[in-house]
């Protein structure tokens, strides 16, 4: 008997790995670069190599590759992709700048990989030993203190590890939480004065015995477990285990926080995606319920969550001005489900499978109001995770840029695109043509020249 090959989506269309690690110079731009905007905006995603199994192939399972646009006085300098490898660790899903160094991150048993400004160099950065056994792709940064709070899963026992890194990036602080089942930590929380753990119900538990009971496995070991709490923990910065308070969250997966921040009453708020399920529908990809924005306050206290829906579409992908990290914030930035938006309203089906995570639209939200503003990039053509960029010496929370990667299906090539972050609607302030295809990945930021050595 002989079976037709698997179709797998994230080996297809803009999901597809490139090839070619190209080094291009002196970009074409339509409009005009900021010329504050003196850095370099990093974008990393998975790229497997060699010729993964279809059968099996998860998109989280990827090899990394990072792609970067250089910015300099007006001018497009230079994009470079390069895959990251470093002594067997390849991260691919976040690169962000600290204490100096560009960093790509991944969760789980690999190493951050520091790599040169200009992607000529890349080699294992673990702080000495201190983070060998894995690290998180979302570590939050405290705009204050400048420390670097993380919250990690190490395998192969599948604790839950804290970590504190000071602003020149050396480990300051460690502490062990234990949790069962090796729970799939992607995101933390982190206000002015405590750090939040979050314990879902994805686990490496629910996958070994999907894989024990003979059911369909990929490359990906986590899956939803029906037998897992949801549970978020918090104690304060610097905490240990033994200060830890474990409060029941409605049943659901997070993989991304948006903010959160401390309330007068010693509740906090935390905004965050909730998916009613994933991991449970597509063997390749997470696919699962439609990411929804909410509203948690919570207070420890007494054990009380109130949870609200904020906004009116499915979003992705969650960004703030980071200067508000742990603070009260009113604006977020995302990337819209949906090819044009997909609207959040009362008894909307929200179970999808890939098509939840297929991003379209900007979609920026004022968290007091609610107001929702959907702005599309036209016809064929879906963003990226935006990131926001204030603007040196502008007050208000939304005065600075919009920067993303578009996926332009009609060329099948990508554009950097600067938006107004207070006037989404407007004309876009800078495109910058990227001679190549950059493929839907994962996260990206701007690392502006001083935050590198
Ligand atoms: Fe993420």
């Amino acid at each position: 008997m002989t079976t037709a090959p698997a179709r797998n989506d994230y080996l297809r269309g803009n999901y597809a790995p490139v090839e070619e690690e190209v080094s291009l110079s002196q970009l074409p731009v339509v409009g005009a670069l900021p010329r504050e905007l003196n850095g370099r905006y990093m974008r990393i995603g998975p790229n497997p190599t060699g010729t993964p199994d279809p059968a099996i192939y998860h998109w989280f399972s990827g090899e990394g590759m990072v792609h970067g646009v250089r910015l300099y006085d007006g001018r497009a300098q230079w994009y470079r992709n390069r895959l990251v490898r470093a002594e067997g660790h390849s991260p691919n899903t976040n690169v962000l700048a600290h204490g100096g160094r560009l960093l790509a991150l991944i969760e789980g048993g690999a190493s951050p990989v520091e790599l040169g400004p200009d992607l000529d160099r890349m080699s294992v950065w673990d702080c000495e030993g201190a983070l060998a056994g894995g690290f998180t792709a979302h570590p939050k940064i405290d705009p204050v203190t400048g420390h670097m709070h993380a919250v990690s899963v190490r395998p192969p026992h599948g604790g839950a590890r804290y970590t504190v890194l000071d602003g020149d990036g050396a480990v300051t602080h460690v502490s062990e939480i234990p949790v069962d089942d090796h729970p799939m930590i992607h995101d933390m929380a982190l206000t002015e004065s405590r750090v939040v753990v979050f314990d879902l119900p994805v686990t490496l538990a629910a996958g070994m015995r999907n894989a024990q009971a003979g059911l369909p496995v990929s490359n990906f070991p986590f899956v939803w477990d029906d037998r897992h709490p949801a549970r978020v923990g918090i104690m304060p910065h610097l905490g240990s285990a033994q200060q830890i308070q474990w409060v029941e969250v409605p049943r659901c997966y997070v993989f991304h926080v948006l903010n959160a921040y401390d309330n007068a009453d010693g509740s906090l708020t935390l905004d965050v995606i909730r998916y009613d399920e994933v991991f449970i529908r597509d063997l390749h990809g997470p696919g699962g319920s439609v990411p929804t924005l909410v509203r948690w306050v919570i207070n420890p206290a007494t054990g009380n969550v109130d949870e609200r829906v904020i906004g009116d579409y499915s979003v992705e992908f969650p960004r703030i001005d980071e200067r508000l990290v742990g603070r009260p914030h009113r604006y977020g930035w995302f990337a819209g489900v949906g090819a044009h938006g997909i609207k959040i309203t009362d008894g909307v089906e929200r179970l999808h499978t890939k098509e939840s995570l297929e991003t379209g639209p900007l979609v920026k939200v004022d968290t007091v109001t609610g107001r929702t503003e959907v702005r599309s990039y036209g016809p064929g053509r879906v963003t990226m995770e935006p990131a926001f960029v204030p603007r040196p010496g502008g007050e208000a929370e939304d005065d600075g840029w919009i920067l993303s990667v578009v996926h332009d299906a009609n060329t099948n090539l990508a554009e950097l695109v600067v938006l107004d972050a207070a006037d989404i609607h407007a004309e876009p302030i800078a495109r910058v043509f990227l001679p190549r295809r950059v493929p839907f990945g994962f996260h990206g930021n701007w690392i502006a020249d001083s935050a590198l050595l």
